[in-house]
C-alpha cells in the first residue's frame, strides 16, 4: 500500500488549498516544498523593522474565492489608504493631481481611453477565462501583440500608453509588444472586465491584517506534520503503478501527484518517462514577467498632510505606479510607499550598482511626491527576479500565438500527474484568488466530485 493517496509538490496557495481540501475529505496527503517556508509568492517579512509584503498583498471585491477563504481562516481585512488626490505625470512631463479614475489627460485622449476601455470590456465579456482559445476572435487576437492591436485602434499615443500600462507593466509585467492581444483580453476577463483594472480603488481594495501570507500559513496549520519544508523535488518516476517522488533527502510514493509549481519550474523536475512532447513544448512558451516591487518607508506619511492619497501613475516614469502601503492594521506612525518598476525599465536598472538603482527609484518617487521622497528611513526591493523558486514576478504568461496553439493542453493530466498553479487559472489568473480556485477544483476532481 502507498504511503499517501496524493503527494502535492509546492506549498504555495495552490498546493496548500489542494492538500487541505483532500485532507478534510479524509485523504492521506503530503506536501513537499523546496523552500524553508510556506507561501511561495506570498511572503510577509519584517526587514529593517518594517513589516513588508514582499510578494502579493491586495484583495479585490471580485476575488470571491480569496474573500471566502479569508473568512474561513478567521482573518480580517482593512482598506488601503486612499483619501486625497492622486498624481499623474503625462506625456508632456507635467505632474497633475486628480480624483477618481480618469487620468487628467486632454479631452480627446480621455475619450479615446474611454472608447478603448469599452472595447476591451466587450472583448472580455465574450471570453471564458478558462478557455481563451475559444474566444470568437481568438485566432486574430492571439496573432498580434497588444501594442500592435493598440496601434490599430487609435492614433492617440497617450491613450495607447495608458491603456497599455494597465495590462503590460501593471499586470503581465511584460512590454505590450511581447504578449498577444488575446492575453490582454484574458487579463481583463480574469478580473471581471477591463473597467476593473483601470480602477485602482477596486483592484487594490483591501489588505489582510497581519499580511497576506497569513493565508498559506493558516492553511499549513490545518496540515500538521504533513508539509515538508526544504525538500525540492528533483525526480518524478511515474513508470510504475505508484508514482515515486524523489527529493534530495528521501523518496515518497502515492498513486496521484499534484505538481503545484509555476509552469516555468515544471521542466526543472526530471520525469521518468519523459513528459509528452506537447507538455514540454507548451511550457517553453510560458515565461515569467519581471517587476521590482519597491517599498520605501518614511518617518511619517508626509503626502497625506499635503492632501495626497499616495496613489500615482505615469507610463513615462521609471516607477509607473505607486501607492500608500502603510500597515494600517499596526496603527503605524511611519508611512510606507510601494512602487513598481516593470519589464524593460526593470532591465535598465537591475544591472546598476544598488546605490545607483536606489537613487534612480527615489528620484522617480520625488517626481510624484516632491523632495521629501528622497529621505526615507528604510528602502526595500523585492528579490523575485533572481529567486531560484520563482524567478520573476508577478506570474507567467504565454508568448504571442501560444494560447491558440497550446491552451487546450494546459489543464490536461499526464497519467497520474496534475499540473496546476495560479498561472493557469481562469478567474483570478496570476492572482491568489486563481490559486485557490485551482486548488479547490483540483481537489474536487481528485475526489471525483
Ligand atoms: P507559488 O509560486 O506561490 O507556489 C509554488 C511553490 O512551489 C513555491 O512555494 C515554490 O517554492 C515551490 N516549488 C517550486 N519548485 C519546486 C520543487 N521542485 N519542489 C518543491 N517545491 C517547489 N496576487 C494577488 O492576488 N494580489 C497581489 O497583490 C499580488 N501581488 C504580487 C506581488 C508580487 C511581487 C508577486 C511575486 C506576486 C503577486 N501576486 C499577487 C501573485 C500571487 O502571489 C500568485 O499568483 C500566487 O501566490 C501563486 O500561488 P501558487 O501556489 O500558484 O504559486
Amino acid at each position: 500500500m502507498s504511503d499517501f493517496d496524493v503527494l502535492v509538490i509546492g506549498a504555495g496557495v495552490t498546493g496548500l488549498t489542494t492538500a487541505v481540501r483532500l485532507h478534510e475529505a479524509g485523504r492521506r496527503v503530503l506536501v513537499l516544498e523546496a523552500r524553508d517556508r510556506v507561501g511561495g509568492r506570498l511572503w510577509t517579512d519584517t526587514v529593517d523593522g518594517v513589516r513588508l509584503e514582499v510578494g502579493g498583498q491586495w484583495v479585490s471585491p471580485d476575488q470571491t474565492a480569496l474573500l471566502g477563504l479569508i473568512d474561513e481562516l478567521g482573518l480580517d481585512t482593512y482598506a488601503r489608504h486612499r483619501a486625497g488626490d492622486s498624481i499623474y505625470i503625462g506625456r508632456d512631463g507635467v505632474r497633475r493631481t486628480f480624483r477618481g479614475e480618469q487620468f487628467p489627460v486632454p479631452d480627446a485622449t480621455a475619450a479615446e481611453m474611454e472608447r478603448l476601455t469599452k472595447e476591451l470590456d466587450r472583448l472580455a465579456g465574450l471570453m471564458d477565462p478558462l478557455r481563451p482559445w475559444e474566444h470568437p476572435d481568438a485566432e486574430r487576437l492571439d496573432r498580434i501583440s497588444f501594442a500592435a492591436w493598440l496601434d490599430e485602434q487609435t492614433e492617440d499615443a497617450e491613450a495607447r500608453d495608458n491603456i497599455g500600462l494597465y495590462i503590460g507593466p501593471a499586470m503581465l509585467t511584460k512590454p505590450a509588444h511581447a504578449f498577444s492581444a488575446l492575453s490582454a483580453v484574458l487579463m481583463a476577463a480574469s478580473a471581471g472586465g477591463f473597467s476593473h483594472l483601470v480602477d485602482a480603488d477596486f483592484i487594490l481594495d483591501r489588505r489582510v491584517a497581519g499580511g497576506l501570507q497569513q493565508v498559506p500559513l493558516r492553511l499549513a496549520e490545518k496540515l500538521p506534520g504533513l508539509v515538508k519544508l526544504g525538500e525540492p523535488v528533483t525526480l518524478i518516476d511515474f513508470s510504475g503503478y505508484d508514482v515515486s517522488v524523489h527529493t534530495e533527502r528521501a523518496a515518497y510514493s502515492a498513486p496521484r501527484v499534484v505538481v503545484a509549481v509555476p509552469p516555468t519550474l515544471v521542466n526543472r523536475i526530471r520525469y521518468q518517462p519523459a513528459l509528452p512532447p506537447v507538455q514540454t513544448q507548451m511550457r517553453q512558451h510560458q515565461s515569467f514577467g519581471l517587476v521590482m516591487k519597491i517599498q520605501v518607508t518614511y518617518d511619517a506619511p508626509f503626502w497625506r498632510s499635503e492632501g495626497l492619497s499616495g496613489t500615482a501613475f505615469s507610463p513615462y516614469a521609471l516607477v509607473h505606479e505607486s501607492y500608500d502601503n502603510t500597515n494600517e492594521d499596526l496603527g503605524e506612525a511611519r508611512g510606507t510607499l510601494v512602487g513598481f518598476v516593470s519589464d524593460e525599465k526593470a532591465d535598465e536598472i537591475l544591472g546598476l550598482p544598488a546605490d545607483e538603482r536606489r537613487a534612480r527609484v527615489l528620484a522617480s518617487l520625488a517626481g510624484y511626491y516632491g523632495e521629501r521622497a528622497l529621505e526615507p528611513v528604510a528602502y526595500h526591493e523585492s528579490p523575485w527576479a533572481a529567486d531560484e523558486w520563482t524567478a520573476g514576478a508577478f506570474g507567467t504568461s504565454f508568448d504571442i500565438g501560444s494560447w491558440v496553439r497550446y491552451g487546450r493542453h494546459l489543464h490536461e493530466d499526464v497519467g497520474p500527474l496534475t499540473f496546476v498553479s495560479s498561472d493557469v487559472a481562469g478567474l483570478g489568473f496570476q492572482h491568489v484568488d486563481g490559486a485557490i480556485r485551482m486548488g479547490d477544483a483540483t481537489a474536487a476532481r481528485l475526489l471525483g466530485r
